[in-house]
């Protein structure tokens, strides 16, 4: 029995596990983008080599909050989160798309001083970052078992199934569901639900609705660290698809919806102008000013984060949130 047939169309399984892009799969999916009335391209392909790095210097923006915003709540609360981890003895740390673990370390260092019983599972994309943050771990923590897992979400998941039975606390940080669509978000989190049993946890962090300007900013730095990581997604195309994407051509526009709570990001044409995919054999064209969607970032109400995990069969144990009301980490039981 395995589950990747259910989870196949709201789940990415274009990656795979060891963490390369499979090229046809990027190609198919560049090219149906390309080809709606309405062009898209998938903010999954953001985190090549170069589009990690670009995040990791967003994260390290004044006004991307999010981060800080998260870091705040994790430092001001981790006693009160770690204790609500480890109340029935050994437990699975499992940390969805761990990065460098910036933001985890600090529960970790706390597990650690409150003797808990766990062992630390991330898991990322990236092969690199989880040998450094292996690596970082041994020198810092020795103590704490760390077993890292190269892969996309899916393997998370997979993980997730392999040890059904043992207790596990999984991290999902960073408000990364509010890139994925609604429907996607109920999906991925009630695929998570199926593998956890009661008192198994799960903490997921949201960004909170806010005044608007303060999501615009953290979207449209001046610095343009956020334009070069959305125009890396043309670059990485040329890379690895043969495209000849002009990329002074396009520009990086970020608008935020408050009637739904939405960010969206696009990449807009300034010209007429086609663009060939040499992997595909195709070209595309293009009117001046007209738009790529590349991401959406959700921006949630408490009640809506606390009728997510209902509808997927969480219960909410308790909303950790910053001093300004900026972020929440919520934690959510299995009953
Ligand atoms: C990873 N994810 C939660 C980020 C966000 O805020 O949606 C990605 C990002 N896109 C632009 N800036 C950051």
């Amino acid at each position: 029995m395995h589950v990747k047939a259910p989870i196949r169309p709201i789940i990415d399984l274009s990656l795979k596990a060891d963490g390369s892009t499979d090229t046809a799969l990027f190609a198919r999916d560049v090219v149906a983008g390309l080809s709606k009335k309405q062009k898209t391209l998938s903010s999954r392909y953001f985190y090549d080599a170069t589009g990690s790095k670009l995040f990791q210097q967003i994260m390290a923006l004044p006004e991307y909050y999010l981060t800080r915003c998260e870091f705040d709540v994790l430092t001001e609360q981790k006693q009160a989160i770690s204790a609500r981890f480890g109340s029935d003895g050994f437990f699975h740390l499992i940390d969805l798309g761990a990065g460098d673990a910036l933001k985890t370390k600090i529960l970790l260092r706390e597990l650690y001083q409150q003797q808990q019983e766990f062992d630390y599972v991330p898991v990322d994309i990236s092969g690199d970052a989880m040998l450094h943050l292996t690596h970082a771990l041994q020198a810092e923590l020795p103590k704490v078992k760390v077993q890292a897992v190269v892969g996309e979400y899916f393997r998370a998941l997979e993980w997730l199934q392999e040890h059904k039975h043992e207790r596990k606390v999984v991290l999902f940080l960073g408000s990364n569901i509010g890139n994925f669509n609604k429907d996607e978000s109920l999906a991925f989190l009630k695929v998570i639900r199926s593998y956890l049993k009661a008192g198994d946890k799960l903490l997921m962090g949201l960004d909170l609705r806010k005044d608007p300007d303060t999501i615009l900013q953290a979207y449209n730095d001046p610095t343009g660290v956020t334009a070069a990581f959305n125009l890396n997604l043309l670059e990485r195309i040329n890379r690895e698809l043969g495209g000849n994407f002009v990329l002074e051509n396009f520009r990086h526009f970020a608008t935020y919806n408050p009637l739904e709570g939405v960010m969206r990001s696009f990449l807009i044409s300034k010209v007429k102008q086609q663009v060939h995919l040499a992997a595909a054999d195709q070209t595309f064209t293009f009117d001046a000013w007209e738009a790529i969607h590349t991401e959406n970032s959700h921006k949630y109400t408490l009640e809506q984060a606390q009728e997510m995990g209902k509808a997927c069969g969480f219960r909410t144990e308790t909303v950790f949130q910053d001093q300004q009301g900026c972020f929440a980490d919520v934690l959510f039981a299995v009953e």
